[in-house]
């Protein structure tokens, strides 16, 4: 499976790149907003820093407006990825920019049933969004295997863009559900990378070295 930073603090970004966490990049205007500045400088810096794709959203809502917003998101650099919410405009969009050649998510899927059609779309990668279904009391990890089964059942090559990550459980679950890559925020990175017994093992195996008296430097 791989891993997206869902971010858009291009120090996080370089920091998980270093360490193998960030075979993409998703922001959205939220995260945009957070980091302030100017978002397409920001976007710029995110393209420079990882060989992925960097998921930059639109907010146009017709389709011609999407369109031209996601030729300029583009121009920005080869590794943008045109990001546009699941409408129907979204998806007329979706055909265009794809006949274009350009990479597309469609993002805000919430059933496996806006999955199906953004994959008739054409678009590259689905974003179905698993917290905020948990959120409504939905099991948003039933959604991922829904889609996952659909597009292994049928020759569909949409990827599937785990999103809306809250823990580690989320990222293993939609890793066993099927989804191709989960978009995950630093925070939930640390958070796996941390075991309690990892550290007592470390500690214990530091001082049963430290008792041969010598260094391996
Ligand atoms: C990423 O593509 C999504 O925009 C993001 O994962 C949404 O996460 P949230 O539901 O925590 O805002």
């Amino acid at each position: 499976m791989k891993f997206f930073l869902d971010s858009a603090d291009v120090n996080e970004i370089r920091e998980a790149a270093s360490f193998g966490i960030a075979d993409g990049v998703t922001t959205n205007p939220t995260l945009l907003a957070k980091q302030g500045g100017d978002p397409f400088r920001v976007l710029e810096a995110i393209a420079r820093e990882i060989e992925g794709p960097v998921n930059a959203e639109v907010i146009g809502e017709g389709r011609d407006t999407i369109v031209r917003e996601g030729r300029k998101l583009r121009e920005i650099a080869p590794n943008i990825c045109v990001k546009i919410p699941m409408t129907k405009e979204g998806l007329r969009a979706v055909r265009v920019l794809s006949g274009e050649g350009i990479d597309t998510t469609v993002t805000l899927v919430f059933s496996s049933s806006q999955a199906l059609l953004a994959a008739k779309a054409g678009a590259t990668y689905v974003c179905p969004f698993v917290g905020r279904l948990d959120d409504i009391g939905q099991v948003g990890m039933d959604v991922i295997r829904e889609i996952a089964a659909i597009y292994q059942a049928h020759p569909i090559r949409t990827e599937i863009l785990a999103a809306s990550i809250r823990s580690p459980l989320h990222v293993v679950e939609a890793a066993l559900a099927g989804a191709h890559i989960a978009t995950v925020p630093f925070g939930v990175v640390e958070q796996m990378l941390r075991h309690p017994l990892t550290d007592i093992g470390i500690e214990k195996f530091l001082a049963d070295w430290k008792k041969l008296g010598v260094s391996i430097e």
